[in-house]
């Protein structure tokens, strides 16, 4: 079987970093070989743009310099991990792929769809997830999680809750315009059933 490549998405304090190990887990108890990465990072270059992008002043960068990072950081992240590990037939789970920079510089930032759009064209050509599952929560609860969990990337979780309602929005849209490959899940739940929800909806897209 060739292999696969799947991106968690969502706003702040989903669960997607929890539901990401989970859903890794269960993929190699079916045998497979799975790559666990996340953005921006996933390679040596790109978690050192991370830094860069998730910490510090929120004001640090203005929309479209931190469109380009987040892209440069991808571009390094894609051509050195992921590509590699699918051509050696590997699964690539990834926690925040490209639906982000739409949520969070488009919709968030305002960056035009349209100028993320050609960068994204430009540096991935037409390489996207099998599947994306988007986790979705209301803002409040979400941010309050994100707070209890503390740490220096708090960058995003600074902007204010307007900005998180634009994002929240923004990735259901992403899931109504590509139904084939984006599955919403409800992230309410508590983390087994949200579990279980993401493991039927990778099994049903890949017949594992
Ligand atoms: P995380 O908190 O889920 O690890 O994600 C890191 C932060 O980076 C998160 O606040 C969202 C932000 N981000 C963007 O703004 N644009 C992007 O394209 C990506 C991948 C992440």
């Amino acid at each position: 079987m060739p292999g696969r490549f799947i991106t968690l998405e969502g706003g702040e304090g989903t669960g997607k970093s929890t539901q990401l190990r989970r859903l890794v887990a269960a993929l190699e108890q079916t045998g497979l070989t799975v790559v666990k990465t996340r953005e921006p990072g996933g390679s040596p270059g790109a978690e050192q743009i991370r830094k860069l992008v998730v910490e510090g002043e929120v004001g640090r960068w203005n929309p479209i310099t931190e469109t380009l990072l987040v892209y440069a950081a991808r571009a390094d992240h894609v051509t050195r991990t992921i590509g590699p590990a699918l051509a050696r037939g590997e699964w690539v789970v990834s926690d925040r792929f490209n639906d982000s920079t739409y949520a969070y510089q488009g919709a968030g930032r305002g960056v035009e769809r349209e100028t993320i759009r050609r960068i994204d064209a430009a540096v991935l050509d037409d390489f996207k997830p099998d599947l994306t599952v988007i986790l979705d929560l209301p803002v409040e609860t979400g941010l309050a999680r994100a707070d209890a969990r503390g740490g220096t990337e708090t960058r995003f979780e600074s902007f204010d809750q307007d900005f998180h309602e634009r994002m929240r929005k923004a990735f259901l849209d992403i899931a109504r315009r590509q139904p084939e490959r984006c599955r919403v899940i409800d992230a309410t739940g508590d983390e087994s059933q949200v579990a279980a929800a993401i493991w039927e909806a990778v099994r049903g897209r890949f017949d594992l």
